[in-house]
C-alpha cells in the first residue's frame, strides 16, 4: 500500500517523464524540419521511450491500490537554438529525471516500503544509461564541431547511434 505522499510522489514522476516524452517529441520535429532526420529518427524513439517511463509507473501505481493521474503536461518549447543545445537540453533534463528518481528512493526509505524501492531500481538503472547515453552524444558533437559542414557527420553519427540503440533493445527482448 502507497503512503499518500509516495503515492503523490510517483504521480509527479509520471509528470515528468509525460514532459521528457513532449520535449523529445518537439525536438524530433525541429530536427526533421532542420533536415536532420538521423537526429529526428533518435528523439522520435526516445520520446517513445519517455511514454513507456510514464506507462511503468501508471501501471504500477494502480498495480499497489493507488490511483495513476493522468497528469497535464505542458507545452515544450519548439525552438532550439543548435543541435548542441538542443542535446544539452535533453541532458539537463535527464539529470533532474535522476535527481527526482532519488528523492523517490529516499521517500521510500522514510516510509519503509520496499516494493516502491525495489520498483524504482529499474529507474535507477536506466538513468545511469541515459545519462551516459546522452554525455557521449555531446562528447562526439563537441569532437565533430558545429559547422555547416558538421551537421551531416552528427546526423549521421545519431543515425548510428539510434540503430545501436534499437539493435540493444531487439537483443533485451529476445533474452526476455
Ligand atoms: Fe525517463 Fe529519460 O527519463
Amino acid at each position: 500500500m502507497l503512503s499518500p505522499t509516495m503515492e503523490n510522489a510517483l504521480n509527479q514522476q509520471m509528470a515528468l517523464e509525460g514532459y521528457a516524452s513532449f520535449l523529445y517529441l518537439s525536438m524530433a520535429s525541429w530536427c526533421d524540419r532542420e533536415g536532420l532526420r538521423g537526429c529526428a529518427a533518435f528523439l522520435y524513439r526516445q520520446s517513445e521511450e519517455e511514454r513507456s517511463h510514464m506507462l511503468r509507473i501508471f501501471n504500477y501505481i494502480n498495480e499497489v491500490d493507488g490511483h495513476a493521474l493522468v497528469p497535464a503536461i505542458s507545452q515544450p518549447p519548439h525552438e532550439f537554438e543548435s543541435v548542441r543545445s538542443l542535446f544539452e537540453q535533453v541532458y539537463t533534463h535527464e539529470k533532474k529525471v535522476t535527481a527526482s528518481i532519488h528523492e523517490l528512493i529516499t521517500l521510500s526509505y522514510k516510509d519503509n516500503d520496499h516494493t516502491t524501492l525495489n520498483f524504482l531500481q529499474w529507474y535507477v538503472n536506466e538513468q545511469r544509461e541515459e545519462e551516459a547515453l546522452m554525455r557521449n552524444i555531446l562528447d562526439r558533437i563537441k569532437l565533430i564541431g558545429e559547422g555547416p559542414m558538421s551537421l551531416y557527420y552528427i546526423d549521421k553519427e545519431l543515425e548510428k547511434i539510434n540503430k545501436s540503440q534499437i539493435a540493444a533493445e531487439a537483443s533485451e527482448e529476445e533474452k526476455a
